[in-house]
């Protein structure tokens, strides 16, 4: 089928319903719903025999909805309407929720169920339980929609109130009023719920030292205490820690509220550097924490006491397994030399193969940017970020005294997607989405990604990856090499195998030969071309990129950064997601062909 993907942005969902519906054999284009015209142009020129909308804020205009077959994937159970289905299902406490696929009416969220399926509920941020349970059962909803359509026969079932599985209602949006904490009556548990169901937007509202910010990142504390309840008693690792009536909670990022957003051109106009986007709670609150202790944790933590922490580790049968779980991803400059410390000391303990966990969303998604946007002279953090990534990669490729393992969980985009394969084995949920590819921040690229990429999928394919700027699945980059091994969706059963094979590896009769093999691959590839020679390659073109000169592309880092950290919209859907733009361009040279003559 011709499928046209209508989508707010290109996220996570989206990418995976991009990436599954075509390893069906469908024809996909994807439109931005930027605004009416952009809507009805893609539908025109692609004449879609269905519609899908993986997240959808906008309404489609109603010429489309009563002309094409349309579906709108909803983030809530049978029955669910509104736009805050999430947030209200983690505030209610809802043990199961669900994902219904919706036919587009006039009125939102009313139409007729294609398809619907339920998760159990965890304790995470909203963005959390979308990216994981949520998706899950979006996609399999999809497909599911996707062959009652095919099957020519199904019969939608009508929104029906009165029937007993029917148990959603239509809910408003949620206002900060009924986000609010209140410090002096909220227990921690309410308090990290009521910060999970707005995260990672729009956040909760708050007031710290008479001023308003958004809170996000929620983690339970299990040993620091304070009188004040809502008074800040610690910091970590740019996190801070609050106390609660009954203990204490501690809050990762802050965003500050009223601040007059500054357009690219006009940012040097501007002398206070003011941040309107998320940054760790101390970065925003600086000089206010000056008394405030910090509170130090092991770079090699293997407690079990909850706490906030970034880095850890656990230790089972001859195997490490050291998780960096950094929010969203974006891993900084000093977040990279935590990193490596602790790697280094996985490294030296009495194992025979580790395995890098990274986050429970993502596995990296690369250098920071929303820290490299904040600091004072971008372009000199962007240089340090880079290299204290290469700098962890490094340490992966040469490290002869174990097996490596990258086990991917979470997404990974960039140089995250370039760091996995720096390890000797890359095993990934079925359901990861990998972005191997720069050009969308207008970078060349660094993390080794020369030396790394072609060794796993030959040099045409890693150009392929590197130039068009498409999401791949977990089946293609099998297929070509990119990873090893696809492990099951469920987590349990993924942290089982994940172990499972570990622990074979560690066993294996053949271990040594292994680890000899390995160590002589090394050994003939730096002979070939030493690693240090293909990481200053790499960086003297990303040097190019930094000074704001372009390489190899039309993008300017610095503005691209801007634009994806202050989430500015883009005027128009980008020509390699809108295929419907790209046979237009084509159709009109085909008619342009015989007036050249
Ligand atoms: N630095 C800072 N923040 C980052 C980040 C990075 N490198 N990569 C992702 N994020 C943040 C996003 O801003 C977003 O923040 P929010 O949800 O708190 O508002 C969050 O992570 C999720 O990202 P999103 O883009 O919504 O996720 P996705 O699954 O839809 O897309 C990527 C994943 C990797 C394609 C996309 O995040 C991306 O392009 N990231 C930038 C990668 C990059 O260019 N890195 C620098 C070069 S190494």
């Amino acid at each position: 089928m011709r499928i046209l993907l209508i989508s707010s942005s290109y996220n996570g969902l989206c990418q995976r319903a991009h990436v599954e519906l075509e390893a069906l054999g469908h024809d996909i284009s994807i439109t931005l719903a930027l605004n009416p015209d952009d809507i009805r142009k893609g539908v025109t020129f692609f004449q879609p025999d269905l519609i899908i909308c993986p997240f959808l804020k906008e309404k489609i205009p109603e010429d489309v909805w009563k002309k094409h077959h349309c579906f709108i994937i909803h983030p809530g159970i049978k029955g669910d309407r509104g736009p805050s289905s999430l947030d209200w299902a983690i505030m209610n406490g809802e043990k199961e929720w669900g994902v219904t696929v919706l036919q587009a009416v006039e009125e939102m969220d009313a139409g007729d169920i294609w398809a619907t399926e339920t998760f159990k509920m965890r304790q995470a941020s909203k963005a959390g339980i979308y990216r994981r349970e949520l998706t899950k059962a979006a996609i399999k909803a999809m497909l599911q929609a996707v062959r009652h359509v095919e099957s020519k026969t199904f019969q939608p079932e009508p929104l029906d109130y009165s029937k007993p599985d029917v148990r959603g209602e239509l809910r408003p949006l949620m206002k900060q009023v009924e986000r609010k904490i209140d410090w002096a009556t909220d227990h921690v548990a309410t308090i990290i719920k009521k910060i999970n169901a707005a995260d990672s937007a729009p956040g909760v509202l708050d007031v710290i030292d008479n001023q308003e910010y958004y809170l996000y990142g929620a983690h339970e504390e299990s040993l620091l205490q304070g009188w004040q309840p809502g008074e800040i008693i610690a910091q970590r690792h740019g996190a801070i820690c609050r106390a609660a009536i009954d203990g204490a909670v501690w809050i990762s990022h802050l965003k500050r509220k009223n601040i007059v957003k500054v357009p690219f051109y006009k940012r040097f106009l501007s002398h206070d550097k003011q941040f309107d986007f998320k940054l760790p709670a101390a970065k925003v609150l600086g000089s206010l924490l000056d008394e405030t202790p910090e509170s130090p944790i092991d770079p090699l933590f293997m407690g079990s006491e909850l706490t906030f922490k970034e880095i850890w580790y656990e230790e089972k049968k001859q195997v490490g397994y050291l998780h960096f779980n950094f929010h969203n991803g974006a891993m900084s400059t000093t977040q990279c030399r935590r990193l490596l410390e602790s790697y280094r000391l996985a490294v030296a303990r009495p194992t025979k193969v580790l395995v890098l966990m990274g986050g429970s969303d993502f596995w990296s998604n690369g250098i920071h940017l929303n820290i490299i946007e904040a600091a004072e002279n971008a372009a000199n953090e962007s240089w340090r970020n880079i290299n204290a990534i290469d700098d962890i990669v490094l340490e992966i490729l040469t490290t002869q005294t174990k097996l490596t393992v990258s086990a991917v969980w979470g997404g990974c985009g960039a140089g995250g997607a370039m760091a996995i394969l720096a390890a000797d084995k890359v095993w990934a949920r079925e359901g990861v989405i990998f972005n191997p590819h720069y050009k969308t921040m207008g970078l060349y690229g660094s993390e080794y990604w020369t030396y790394s990429l072609p060794k796993r999928v030959g040099p045409v394919k890693a150009l392929e990856l590197t130039e068009t700027p498409l999401p791949i699945g977990t089946k293609k980059a099998k297929a070509i090499g990119y990873i090893d091994e696809i492990l099951p969706d469920d987590y349990d059963l993924y942290r089982e195998q994940v172990r499972q094979k570990a622990e074979a590896l560690a066993m294996d009769p053949y271990y040594r030969q292994l680890l000899e093999e390995k160590q002589k691959i090394r050994q003939k590839d730096e002979r070939v071309k030493p690693l240090a020679a293909y990481r200053a390659a790499e960086l003297q073109k990303m040097k190019i990129n930094f000074s704001g000169k372009f390489y190899g592309g039309e993008v300017n880092y610095h503005e691209a950064r801007y634009n994806f950290v202050h989430k500015v919209r883009p005027k128009e859907t980008a020509a390699y997601l809108a295929k419907h733009m790209r046979l237009d361009a084509a159709k009109l040279s085909e008619l342009r062909q015989p007036l050249a003559y």
